[in-house]
């Protein structure tokens, strides 16, 4: 059988011969077998939702949601941050602009659903263990007995009203736990902290009660061995609250807005910090009053550092550094 190849020496001289590269052969590819590459394609092309912008109307439809839903009066100028947490919102939902978010939001479906997810997304969590210090020390073993002997006899009951990540609570539940500790046996109280959030999502945290060491830097020597877990492979930086401490704290939504919270009792103590600031004056004056309600004649009423209350009106006497004390009278 003939071969569709002759031997190179039966070539006809090519026109390169004196090419360093020889004759080519007859078997060569020729350029019709192949086709142009297409340009390139962009390695990573933006993300329609990542695109999205919240124009000035928009932007005041949006502020208008989130002063009804969490009462937090955000400033216009936080256009960037609030359009950059809810782009990850809009991924979520497979949409690319924030009209279609918003007519989500504002839907019966959306309400009941993705309504959650936006408040999530738009509140501030910002907390750490032993926040404002003065408010734990004031809390000393003589205050705590006193205020568990004065109400419900024998039973301090103590709510952190926005807990965010469960810092402030668990801050509450070691000073509480401690002093109980150091009473003799008959003479020791029992205690409790309640912790709300109107943020499901700080709340799922909270109840965890997974932290990392360095968090802790705050907390006092003692507390921390008496009621903080470190993980057993040594290599990690998680630490958890101890089950002593967990099974008294108690965890619940309440969102500070509603006219009717309940927080099921009435308290000895209420942390209500670095929440009202987020809120515009004449909010912040009727959760505080509707907050002090729930505090029995003689309990605690605490407010944060930076928090204002104007109402004079209220059956609250200032004992200092923002913690009140509800008259008796
Ligand atoms: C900055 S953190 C303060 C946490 C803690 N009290 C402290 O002082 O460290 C504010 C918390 O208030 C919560 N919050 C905002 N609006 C609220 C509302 N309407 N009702 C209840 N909690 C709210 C947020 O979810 C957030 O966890």
């Amino acid at each position: 059988m003939q071969t569709a190849t002759r031997p190179l020496s039966q070539d006809a001289p090519s026109p390169c011969a004196a090419s360093a590269k020889g004759p080519r052969s007859r078997n060569a590819p020729t350029d019709s077998a192949f086709k142009t590459v297409p340009p390139a394609r962009r390695a990573i092309e933006t993300p329609g939702w990542m695109q999205a912008t919240l124009d000035d109307a928009l932007l005041g439809k949006f502020l208008h949601l989130v002063h009804t839903v969490c009462g937090i009066s955000m400033a216009p100028s936080k256009r960037l941050m609030l359009q950059t947490r809810l782009h990850r919102r809009l991924q979520a939902n497979g949409l690319t602009d924030f009209s279609s978010y918003y007519a989500l939001l504002t839907s019966p479906e959306g309400r009941n659903g993705e309504l959650q997810a936006f408040v999530d997304c738009v509140v501030t969590n910002e907390t750490s263990f032993f926040r404002e210090r003065p408010h734990f020390d004031f809390l000393d073993d003589a205050t705590l007995t006193r205020l568990a002997m004065e109400g419900e006899p024998g039973h301090l009951a103590m709510w952190s009203a926005a807990c965010s990540t469960g810092e402030e609570a668990y801050s509450m539940a070691m000073v509480a736990a401690a002093a109980a500790a150091r009473l003799p046996e008959s003479e020791r109280w029992r205690w409790s902290v309640l912790a709300t959030d109107i943020s499901i999502k700080v709340l799922a945290e909270a109840r965890r009660a997974v932290y990392q060491a360095r968090e802790f830097d705050r907390v006092p020597a003692s507390l921390l061995s008496a009621y903080v877990l470190r993980a057993r492979d040594g290599a990690s930086d998680a630490v958890r609250i101890g089950p002593d401490l967990r099974k008294h704290v108690s965890f619940g939504q309440i969102n500070l807005m509603h006219e009717r919270f309940n927080p099921g009792r009435v308290m000895d103590v209420i942390f209500c910090r670095n929440v009202l600031i987020y809120f515009d004056t004449k909010t912040q004056q009727e959760i505080i009053a509707r907050l002090c309600r729930h505090v029995r004649p003689g309990g605690l009423f605490i407010l944060g550092h930076a928090d204002v209350l104007r109402d004079t009106t209220l059956p609250l006497r200032l004992v200092r550094n923002n913690i009140y004390e509800r008259r008796k009278d």
